[in-house]
């Protein structure tokens, strides 16, 4: 661990709103699985969506990951559906309490992209990231992303971000945990106002 405790500071974007934020180191991925999470990631997302059973979860591009009920990911065994998350997004109806994703970024190598059927990363894929801003309004009551920038879907906020030093020279990344915004969603406001009251981890 590099650094470690709350740090308030002003790393909302364009409205500039302070935003309660950690940075911690992001520990050693030694599953042999490129983009796996961390044990240290693993354990501030089980932190976060809390006992398994007690929330409904979806883990968009869950990788080797065993976390949450719905895990959609092209390749992995693991997953319980192989399926490309655009066409899943594109057809799925139900509503989650948490929906966790960790989509691919600095992908590398070419081959890769083209087995994801994709010519860029999604932060850089307009129809992938508008596809899930839409879906996440629609379906996510909170989101838990891992990525190497801080995305801020309309109708969500900021409830805490985790800033994540790899060390050496790789790049910094960003678990952001966002909330609906309570007056835009008139279904989930009186639990979403509920869940403000609970301490922070
Ligand atoms: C950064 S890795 C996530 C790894 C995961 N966090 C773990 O612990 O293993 C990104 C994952 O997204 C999957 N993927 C990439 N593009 C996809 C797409 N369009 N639809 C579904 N899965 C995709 C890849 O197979 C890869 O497992």
């Amino acid at each position: 661990m590099i650094i470690q405790g709350d740090n308030r500071l002003v790393l909302a974007g364009m409205e500039a709103e302070s935003v309660n934020c950690t940075v911690i180191g992001m520990g050693i991925n030694s599953t042999g699985y490129p983009g796996a999470f961390t044990p240290v990631v693993e354990r501030l997302i089980n932190n976060i969506i809390g006992l398994h059973g007690k929330h409904t979860v979806l883990h968009l591009f869950s990788g080797r990951s065993d976390i949450g009920d719905e895990r959609v990911d092209l390749e992995r065994q693991e997953a319980t559906l192989r399926e490309n998350v655009l066409a899943f997004i594109s057809r799925d109806k139900r509503d989650w309490d948490f929906v966790v994703l960790d989509p691919p970024y600095e992908i590398q190598r070419k081959s890769k992209l083209a087995a994801y059927g994709s010519v860029s990363s999604v932060a850089a894929d307009v129809i992938m990231r508008r596809a899930l801003a839409s879906y996440l309004r629609e379906h996510a009551n909170e989101v838990v992303w891992l990525d190497g920038c801080a995305p801020l879907p309309a109708g969500f906020a900021r409830k805490h971000l985790w800033l994540l030093l790899p060390g050496s020279y790789h790049t910094v990344r960003v678990l952001s945990w966002l909330t609906r915004k309570p007056s835009l969603f008139g279904k989930l406001a009186q639990e979403n106002v509920a869940r403000e009251q609970e301490p922070m981890i």
